[in-house]
């Protein structure tokens, strides 16, 4: 049995879908929640396919993906959290949404609920500050594909109790992850490293020393990455990628973080990536 029995998922984006499917994996009754129906049914359709694709693999039966499936309960109805012995967020990465969206659940929640936000910029402790209940705020950042990547960085807000961040970690590894316990700095971890590397990337096909397709080889041959640096940023969002470089240099006050200056002409222009169709590729479908 997990050591929680029921979770919330708040977005059903691409990483709350995500979220929600490794969760239900684990045995746990899981919510999705949304305020759009045909968002719902879009993540409801990728935890299917992605199911489909792992029971295909042999790395689940049928008769798994299918109870998985069960577990999972799809609303438009945030009251329907009101039972939930933890809550995580994934909603747009923008303060104000996020702030109505915890004052909210913190009215409506358990006492003893612990919250959780898989913000990948956002200062943990600026989002406990919004609930009643620091000590059980707490920082759970996910990886894309989330069915996929092994990593939950666990972020500590300033007044996150050792008990919640005990009892996350244990969590994780009942969802099949590997947890690392971070402190709460801007980016992070993984984005104060993973970021900088591809906003220099960027200024490598700015300064016309190589193009895209050269940059991505040198990493995939190189040094082993799974995606060049300029196939990961159109993966992960060209739009999130400049958020999270203002967040850096926002944070740190460091002129190292300026974002590149292709990145934010490519974000203006609406080349967001592989969700536009196009970023520093082109796609289809
Ligand atoms: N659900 C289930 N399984 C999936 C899946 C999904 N959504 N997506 C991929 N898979 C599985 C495939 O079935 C396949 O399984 P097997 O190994 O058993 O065959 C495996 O994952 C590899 O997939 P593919 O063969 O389709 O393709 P690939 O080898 O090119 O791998 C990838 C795809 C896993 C995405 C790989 O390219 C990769 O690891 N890329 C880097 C991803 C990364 O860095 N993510 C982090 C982004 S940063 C972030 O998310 C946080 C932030 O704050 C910005």
């Amino acid at each position: 049995m997990p050591c929680l029995e029921k979770v919330a998922v708040i977005g059903a984006g691409t990483m709350g879908a995500g979220i929600a499917q490794v969760a239900a994996s684990s045995g746990v009754q899981t919510i999705l929640i949304d305020t759009g129906k045909a968002q719902l049914e879009k993540a409801r359709n990728t935890i299917e396919t992605s199911l489909q694709r792992m029971a295909s693999k042999g790395t689940l039966t049928q008769a798994q993906g299918m109870e998985t499936a069960k577990r999972i309960s799809f609303t438009i109805d945030i009251t329907d959290a009101e039972e939930s012995d933890l809550v995580v967020e994934a909603v747009f990465e923008r303060e104000d949404i996020k702030r109505e969206i915890w004052e909210k659940l913190d009215a409506l929640c358990k006492p003893d609920a612990l919250f959780a936000s898989n913000t990948s910029s956002i200062s943990i402790t600026q989002l406990a500050a919004i609930s009643k209940r620091p000590e059980l705020f707490i920082g759970m950042h996910f990886f894309n594909p989330v069915p996929v990547m092994k990593l939950v960085e666990v972020i500590r807000g300033n007044k996150t109790s050792d008990a919640t961040a005990a009892k996350i970690m244990q969590l994780a590894q009942e969802l099949g992850k590997t947890p690392v316990e971070v402190k709460d700095f801007p980016g992070f971890v993984s984005n104060r490293v993973l970021m900088p590397l591809l906003n220099e990337a960027m200024f490598a096909v700015y300064e016309g020393v190589a193009s895209p397709e050269a940059v991505d080889h040198v990493f995939k041959l190189g040094m082993a990455h799974p995606m060049g640096p300029l196939t990961l940023a159109d993966f992960i969002g060209l739009d999130v990628c400049l958020n999270i470089m203002e967040v850096l240099q926002d944070g740190f006050g460091d002129p190292k973080y300026r974002p590149c200056p292709l990145l934010k002409q490519m974000v203006a222009a609406g080349k967001l990536g592989r969700k536009s169709g196009e970023g520093f590729y082109k796609y289809q479908g």
